[in-house]
């Protein structure tokens, strides 16, 4: 069972090993909501307060979630939208339908920040951090330079998303695989080698205690729905994306174990990353709610004077549009799964219609960050900053929601039992998770958002 070729199947693709589905996962949850997102919602949120409120959803919440997206698409081996119609249907099928929307509007707006990342890989290649002999003070304004030339956004974009489409036409086990288990471990290392220096540098201590000191004060009800908006959004939760990749896993797969070890990494990289920002935020008197361009806007300060900065900031750029790779590639697949499932179109067709539509979605936000016209759709929110807000902080957050609802009330106890304990494994906190999937996830979450329309 463990090898399988998706020749074997032809409908429905298949993981081709165990250690395939962990990375597969593991690459849909690390991405740029841990390197460009979780530093700089954290500089705007206050720091240490809204860290550890993360954390504690990652695990109240997050964790529970995941493993429950991964009992109903394994159990059901189909996409989103026929996973819940097969399971109960009725208006369960919604659940569904608002991933496959979320896959949508996230998709289109992930492109616009990948390409960001293109586009420094482009100028980490040309030298631009390392021989320029640029001060410190200068580099923030090339990320200034990129918003405002709306044409490089929207073909950096088209770029980025060419390169997602290629690969998802490519079919779910292949190439991917394999190249994510060099990848992520390379990732890893420069992350930790960014960390350590932050720490140890002049910085490091005011960017620890920034990070980990709560001001419980600082901690409102909008923060406290974006921590956890962040916690869905950063392991792919509440869309179905995790749900699609368990329907191509097998019997042989431990779901809690992948569920533990993909949170665990997911988690330590957004960590690593606002421990290798802050450092350099604090020692250059810059702002830690520099917004959404802080990765931008910090790094390359440092890459211009470490040693090797040139290869590195190659390396670093790199793998931060591979990182962002492997997240698109999921969120088209919960489109494309949708499309080859339920209306039965090929995969090549489904693939790259929807890669053009949502290309088309994103434009929109690639041209609302041109700050020389000022945009402003919710609050001092541009137009990309906007949807993803409403994305991960109400469509996941709801999704996320009901489907602990259905997990824990609707799919029976021993269902959901016999699908995390198939192929002989034995989860020893079946009895833990179900009293969280039944009745603390859900009140959680419904907690969070009642806080923030003003309930207490
Ligand atoms: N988890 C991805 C990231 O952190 C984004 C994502 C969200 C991917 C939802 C799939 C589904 O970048």
């Amino acid at each position: 069972m463990t090898h399988h070729h998706h020749q074997h199947k032809p409908k429905r693709g298949l993981w081709t090993s165990r250690l395939g589905f962990i990375m597969a996962s593991a690459g849909s949850a690390v991405g740029l909501g841990n390197i460009w997102k979780f530093p700089y919602i954290t500089g705007m949120h206050g720091g240490g307060a809204f860290v550890l409120f993360f954390l504690f959803c990652i695990v109240s919440v997050g964790i529970p979630i995941m493993i429950a997206e991964m009992v109903i698409g394994r159990h059901t081996h189909k996409d989103p939208v026929g996973a819940f119609r097969r399971l109960k249907g009725g208006p369960w099928t919604l659940v569904g339908w608002m991933g496959v929307i979320a896959g949508f509007v996230i998709l289109s707006y992930y492109c616009v920040v990948a390409g960001w990342a293109v586009d420094y890989l482009w100028l980490s290649l040309k030298g631009t951090f390392s021989f320029s002999g640029r001060y410190a003070k200068e580099v923030p304004l090339i990320f200034g330079n990129l918003l405002a030339d709306d044409w490089a956004q929207v073909f950096w974009q088209a770029v980025f998303m060419g390169l997602t489409v290629w690969i998802v036409l490519g079919g779910v086990a292949s190439g991917l695989e394999r190249a994510n288990k060099i990848m992520m471990p390379i990732l890893f290392l420069i992350l930790i080698t960014l960390a350590v220096r932050g720490v140890a540098s002049p910085g490091g201590a005011q960017a620890l205690n920034f990070l980990f000191t709560p001001d419980w004060g600082k901690l409102d009800a909008p923060s406290m729905l974006e921590a956890m908006g962040h916690a869905f959004f950063s392991l792919s939760l509440g869309m179905g994306a995790i749900l699609t990749y368990g329907s191509y896993a097998d019997e042989s797969v431990n779901i809690p174990a992948v569920a533990f070890t993909v949170s665990v990494m997911d988690t330590f990289v957004a960590m690593l990353s606002g421990l290798a920002m802050f450092p350099i935020v604090f020692t250059y008197g810059m702002e830690p709610a520099a917004g959404p361009g802080l990765v931008f806007k910090t790094l390359p300060i440092i890459f211009a004077q470490m040693p090797g900065g040139f290869v590195i900031s190659i390396l670093f750029f790199m793998l931060l549009v591979f990182a962002a790779l492997t997240s698109a590639i999921s969120l088209l697949e919960v489109v494309v799964a949708y499309y080859c499932d339920e209306k039965k179109w090929d995969r090549r067709k489904a693939t790259l219609v929807m890669g053009f539509i949502i290309f088309l979605l994103g434009v929109p936000s690639a041209l609302s960050n041109n700050m020389l016209k000022d945009y402003h759709i919710i609050g001092d929110r541009n137009f990309l900053d906007s949807i993803d807000l409403v994305a991960t902080n109400y469509l996941l957050p709801l999704g996320g929601l009901l489907i602990a609802l259905f997990t824990g009330w609707v799919m029976t106890p021993k269902l959901a039992r016999a699908e995390v304990e198939k192929g002989n494994i034995r989860f020893r906190f079946y009895g833990a998770w179900h009293f969280l999937i039944r009745y603390v996830t859900p009140v959680l979450v419904a907690l969070v958002f009642l806080n923030k329309v003003g309930l207490f």
